[in-house]
């Protein structure tokens, strides 16, 4: 995998983070509100999640924004999603051109309808010349899902000959994951105080570093990622070396 070495690390601020937003229908309980509402707030807070990375300099945000267990919620809710995420696109658009932001998505996309594939690749496609940070959309995504499929990738070559078996590492794993051509997270955020990964990234969060905190996604903002980046920057990495290792 590509090591993080990039503007991020002289700005302090980790490579590649990514945040598990969890909290909306508990936000929206609180109210008294439908737990549409709470999806709702949580689009705004994306918005300014992924402004306040991109104007720090972050390379990769990669969100998780539709698991693949979320498609066994009630068909209303997952309609609304699948709606706020078309409207999202839509209202996004112009500003990802503004300011260099490069959309990808990663999950089995094939569950989604027609509007919503041809939606993510139509912003896929016109941001793709972007420059600054690459937002990554996790949807329907599963992260046993993408070492599965990873796993049916080096079948494929090990039957046409292209891969000996023998020559299978890590790396040569990695390489067949969605997320390929991208470094591992360096931070992972969870909102809503659930402590667990839940699936997400889970190959390359091996050494990622890991941030809980009790503010409910809907309530996440710039204040609560400038304290999860200046927790980070206090976090020693030392990938199974020791201190005196990494010394020099
Ligand atoms: C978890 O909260 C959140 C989700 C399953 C969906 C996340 C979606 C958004 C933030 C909005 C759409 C995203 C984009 C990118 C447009 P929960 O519903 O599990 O909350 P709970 O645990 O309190 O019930």
């Amino acid at each position: 995998m590509i090591q993080s070495t990039s503007e991020a690390e002289t700005n302090n601020v980790p490579a590649h983070v990514a945040i598990i937003m969890d909290g909306n229908g508990r936000w929206a309980r609180q109210r008294g509100l439908p737990r549409i509402a709470g999806h709702q707030q949580g689009v705004d807070a994306v918005t300014e999640v992924v402004d306040a990375c991109a104007r720090k300099g972050v390379d990769y945000l990669s969100l998780f924004a539709f698991s693949s267990e979320n498609w066994g919620r009630p068909r209303q809710e997952v309609d609304a999603l699948m709606l706020l995420l078309l409207e999202y696109l839509t209202s996004q658009r112009q500003k990802m051109l503004d300011n260099g932001i490069r959309l990808r998505v990663i999950g089995d996309l094939s569950r989604m309808t027609q509007g919503v594939q041809q939606a993510l690749a139509e912003a896929v496609r016109v941001t793709s010349a972007g420059q600054g940070l690459t937002l990554v959309l996790a949807l329907s995504y599963g992260g046993r899902d993408e070492i599965l499929r990873a796993v049916r990738r080096i079948i494929i070559q090990v039957q046409a000959g292209s891969l000996d078996p023998d020559g299978l590492n890590a790396e040569t794993f990695a390489a067949c994951l969605d997320l390929a051509d991208m470094p591992p997270a360096d931070l992972m955020i969870r909102t809503s105080g659930e402590m667990r990964i839940s699936n997400f990234l889970l190959w390359q969060a091996a050494y990622t570093e890991l941030y809980f905190t009790d503010v409910l996604w809907p309530d996440f903002n710039l204040e609560e990622l400038n304290k999860a980046f200046d927790d980070y920057c206090q976090r020693r990495r030392r990938f199974g070396l020791t201190d005196e290792q990494l010394q020099f």
